[in-house]
Formats: structure tokens, C-alpha cells, sequence
């Protein structure tokens, strides 16, 4: 068991919340930050300390920054599609992805806590690949304020790091899914066959390929920051590249709906990146393993999200 003070933003959020199962469950003390924007509270686990707060607020984060021994930032405007790629509302998710992360930093140093920092990062940083798998020396080219707002975030971590001797770990997290996750495709796709099973419209040319991560190896990841990674930026994805229209074939014989029609939009939304595959052997080396192969992560949604949504 760890006797350990976490401090975790974000930790009402799909992610953050089975972050701090997992280091509850593991003996850590922990407090959460969120401005339930998009977490739920429904989300938190009861033995967590809770407070409500804007992490763009500084003053407010500085009151609640103290002695931790470990704060994991995942705190972040990630919303889906448009909004998640930061287009609708650039300046914003600039101001809570950005500014917000170096709030934490400057509060990290303000209050003099020696923190270790975990920060939160996103495959988006990347762009448009150049050559897959991609390593963690891609160059970073973002195609999204989204991602933009990632990079910035990363830099604040490299120069609080640097002169201020902050132990920092950026996580380059690919795509996550599983249980309490409101959105993106999986959900999309469950949400639309209630809705409609003999047809399933799909955005874009369903060649777009993705690299998916059940959230418990996701939640690995992290531990793994925390327990044996000093420093350094990471990707974080599952090895099961597949592409959105053969995860749409998983994903209807799990349901058992032989007849669906599926239906492509062509377009997808600005920003959207073709294909996204992790070269995960930098994490692999501290033990990084991920267990849940696609069919058996799927399985699991599935069946939460039958017994949250009900019947598809
Ligand atoms: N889910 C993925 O596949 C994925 C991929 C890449 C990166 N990430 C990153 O991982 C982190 C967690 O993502 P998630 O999928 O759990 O998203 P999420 O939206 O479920 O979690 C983010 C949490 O941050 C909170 N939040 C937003 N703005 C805030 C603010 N101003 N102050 C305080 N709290 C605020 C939200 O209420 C939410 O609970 C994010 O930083 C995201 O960018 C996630």
C-alpha cells in the first residue's frame, strides 16, 4: 500500500475518475480537482476530497496545492469532435489547456510542495504522421488548437522541469475508451445502434486508424508515472491498431447485429488526423503491458453501457 498524498485534476472526468479508483484501492490519500464542466460527480469515488475549482483560476488552485507528493494533471477542455479539436471555441480550451497547465506548475512552485507532475498529453500533439509507428521523436506538428494546446502544456512542463528541478511525466495519451467515457466513437457508435440498429452512419471515410487503449492499461500508465518513470514524455496506447470501419465490424458481432448497414460521411471534422499508431516500446521498457485486447475491451463497454443506457 502506498502512503502517498495525490492530488488529481481533472478526477471526475472519464480518465481521471478510474485514476483515482486505482490509487485509492492502492492506499494513496487523495484530493480532486474539477470544475465538473464535463466530469460528473457521480464519476468520484467517495474517499476522494473534492473541490469544485476553475483550474484557470490560480488563486483558487494555490489555496488547494499543499504538501502532495504526486499531482496527475488531466484536467482539460477534451470534448469531442470541433469542440474537442479546440475550433469552436480556440481561445478557451487555450486558456483551460494551457494557462491552466501552467497554473498548476506555477502553483506547484509557488507553494513549494516538490510535487512530482504527471501531465496529461495528447497523440494530437503529433499532426499528421510522418512515419508510423510513431515514436515519441516525431516531430510535433499539431493540426488542431487542441493540439496546440497540448504542446504548450508540454512546454510549460519542459521549463518548470528544467528551472525549478520539478520531476515531470507527460503521458502522449492515444485513444482511451471504456466505461464512463460520454463520447467519442465507441460511445457514438453504441448511442446511434440504440437509436437506430439496422443503420449506422459513420463520420469520414472509415479508413482512419486509431491505436485504442482499454482504460485500465491507460490507468497503468500512469501508476507506472508515478512508481517508476523519473522524468521524461511517453506515449500511451494499446498495440491494437484498427481502422473505424473494422471497429464498427468488432463492434456489431459483439452486439450480434448481422444486418446493420453501414454508412460513411466522407468528411470528418477539421482537424481530424487520418492515422494515429503509437510506438509504445519507450513505456514497454518500465513495464508498461496492456492486457485488454479490443474484443474484450468493447465486451466490457458494451455491457456497461447496457446497464447505464439499457437494451441495444
Ligand atoms: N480520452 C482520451 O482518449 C484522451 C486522449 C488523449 C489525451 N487525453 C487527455 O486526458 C485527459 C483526460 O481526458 P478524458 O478523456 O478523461 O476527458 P474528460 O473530459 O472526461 O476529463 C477532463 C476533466 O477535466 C475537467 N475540466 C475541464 N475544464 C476544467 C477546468 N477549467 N478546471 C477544472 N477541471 C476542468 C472536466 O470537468 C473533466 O472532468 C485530458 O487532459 C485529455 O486531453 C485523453
Amino acid at each position: 500500500m502506498e502512503d502517498k498524498r495525490a492530488l488529481v485534476t481533472g478526477g471526475s472526468g472519464f480518465i481521471g475518475s478510474h485514476l483515482v479508483d486505482r490509487l485509492i484501492e492502492y492506499g494513496y490519500n487523495v484530493t480532486v480537482i474539477d470544475d465538473l464542466s464535463y466530469g460528473k460527480i457521480e464519476n468520484l469515488n467517495e474517499k476522494a476530497t473534492f473541490f469544485k475549482l476553475d483550474i484557470r483560476d490560480y488563486h483558487k488552485l494555490l489555496e488547494v496545492i499543499d504538501d502532495q507528493d504526486i499531482i496527475f494533471h488531466l484536467a482539460a477542455n477534451a470534448t469531442t469532435r470541433e469542440s474537442s479539436l479546440g475550433w469552436i471555441d480556440p481561445v478557451n480550451d487555450y486558456q483551460v489547456n494551457a494557462v491552466g497547465t501552467l497554473n498548476v506548475f506555477r502553483s506547484v512552485v509557488e507553494a513549494d510542495c516538490n510535487a512530482k507532475v504527471v501531465y496529461a498529453s495528447s497523440a494530437a500533439v503529433y499532426g499528421e504522421p510522418k512515419y508510423l509507428p510513431i515514436t515519441e521523436n516525431h516531430p510535433i506538428n499539431p493540426i488542431s488548437p487542441y493540439g496546440v494546446s497540448k504542446v504548450a502544456g508540454e512546454k510549460y512542463a519542459t521549463a518548470y522541469s528544467h528551472e525549478y528541478g520539478i520531476e515531470t511525466v507527460t503521458l502522449r495519451i492515444f485513444n482511451t475508451y471504456g466505461p464512463r467515457q460520454p463520447r467519442y466513437v465507441m460511445f457514438d457508435f453504441l448511442k446511434k445502434l440504440k437509436e437506430n440498429p439496422k443503420l449506422l452512419k459513420i463520420l469520414g471515410t472509415g479508413e482512419q486508424i486509431r491505436d485504442y487503449c482499454y482504460i485500465d492499461d491507460t490507468i497503468d500508465a500512469f501508476i507506472l508515472a508515478d512508481k517508476k518513470i523519473k522524468k521524461g514524455v511517453f506515449n500511451v496506447a494499446g498495440g491494437n491498431p484498427v481502422s473505424i470501419r473494422d471497429l464498427a465490424k468488432v463492434m456489431l458481432e459483439i452486439l450480434g447485429l448481422n444486418n446493420t448497414k453501414l454508412e460513411f460521411t466522407q468528411k470528418s471534422w477539421r482537424g481530424d488526423i487520418t492515422t494515429l499508431v503509437a510506438d509504445i516500446s519507450r513505456l514497454k521498457k518500465f513495464g508498461f503491458k496492456p492486457e485488454t485486447d479490443l474484443e474484450g475491451g468493447i465486451l466490457k463497454l458494451v455491457e456497461y453501457f447496457k446497464e447505464t443506457m439499457g437494451p441495444i
